[in-house]
């Protein structure tokens, strides 16, 4: 089985991408055959500035390889390192209906807001389906915002298929864990579009500040509260084990607690939570040609699997062969 996903670099990561995502991505090399890319291409579509594009590009690598993504186990490549995606998103173009990709809701978002689209946007979903179809994966872990694409992607091919012949493998979605979606400093879902993010590599100091500013309700001290659903809880929780989380929670279930105290338990948790990785991470970034290196091999060997799906595809469209 191959399991394959996109990440796009547009800028630090954050515990929503972390907890929500990436952790789950790097599981799943333990028992499939994992490809996972840095999806530049798309970041484009929204980083217009050269240098954050390159920088955030090498800093998910870096990220990832730090967070335990372990590249003998599993394939990891930037999008663009592989140029037979583009080609593949251009056969997939010509067959994608228009009313399809209006239904987008990347699109359809920014056209409701009365922002200007340009045409990558509006084909964002197809170069998508290319990255998917052209290693031939079975399944795509997603948030649930992707799954649109995924069923697009899924419409694409099997016209492709209808007209051609069986050329492309069904992929499906995989929707992770939604029960662990992250809440921000502000108790709103954590997003990069909110500005209420913690970055998972953020400076200890910085990071504690963050916390301490995280806003609370203003329940008096020594009411008892229910633990689940409160920020500081939810975030707790996701940076320590099973026991100081039993903990935790009877401490605010007996109450007579102050919210200091919670802010100041999860600041500690989370620096240690993080504080391999971060070692880590210090000692990859120290050389980014080794990263390079170890990411041009993960796209040496897609290129393999992608040249060898767009041949098939070429052949079977008449593209090729004539
Ligand atoms: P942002 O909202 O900050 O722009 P992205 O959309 O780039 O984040 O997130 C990439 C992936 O990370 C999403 O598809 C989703 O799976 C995961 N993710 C992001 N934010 C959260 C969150 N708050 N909780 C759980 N998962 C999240
Ligand atoms: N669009 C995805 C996102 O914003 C990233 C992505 C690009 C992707 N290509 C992909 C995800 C292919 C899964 C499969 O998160």
């Amino acid at each position: 089985m191959r399991v394959l996903s996109g990440i796009q670099p547009t800028g630090p990561i954050h515990w929503g991408n972390y907890f929500g995502a990436i952790r789950q991505y790097i599981a799943l090399q333990e028992k499939e055959q994992a490809f996972y890319f840095i999806a530049n291409l798309h970041a484009f579509t929204t980083v217009r500035d050269r240098d954050k594009l390159r920088q955030w590009t090498l800093d998910i690598a870096i990220d990832l390889l730090a967070l335990g993504l372990d590249p003998n186990k599993a394939t990891l490549f930037v999008q663009s390192d592989v140029p037979e995606v583009s080609e593949l998103c251009w056969l997939l173009m010509t067959g994608a209906p228009l009313g399809l990709l209006e239904r987008c809701h990347a699109f359809k978002d920014k056209k409701a807001k009365g922002i200007s689209a340009d045409a990558g946007l509006f084909t964002y979903p197809v170069l998508q389906a290319a990255d998917i179809l052209a290693y031939d994966s079975d399944t795509v872990p997603v948030g649930e915002d992707q799954v649109q694409h995924i069923e697009v992607c899924r419409d694409l091919a099997g016209s492709f298929n209808h007209e051609y012949g069986d050329v492309f493998v069904m992929p499906k979605a995989h929707v992770l864990d939604t029960s662990s979606r992250v809440p921000g400093t502000d108790g709103e879902k954590m997003s990069k579009s909110y500005n209420n993010t913690l970055a998972v590599f953020e400076d200890a100091k910085v990071q504690r500040k963050q916390i301490m500013r995280i806003v609370t309700d203003s329940r008096p001290m020594d009411e008892p509260k229910e633990p689940v659903g409160d920020v500081l809880y939810d975030l707790y929780s996701l940076v320590v084990g099973e026991s100081d989380r039993e903990a935790m929670a009877s401490l605010y279930r007996r109450g007579g607690f102050g919210y200091g105290e919670v802010k100041k338990a999860l600041a500690d948790a989370a620096e240690k939570f993080f504080s391999e990785p971060r070692a880590r991470r210090a000692e990859l970034a120290a050389h980014p040609a080794r990263i390079r290196e170890v990411v041009g091999d993960g796209a040496a060997k897609a290129r393999k699997k992608a040249a060898a799906v767009l041949k098939r595809a070429q052949d079977a469209c008449g593209v090729m062969g004539w």
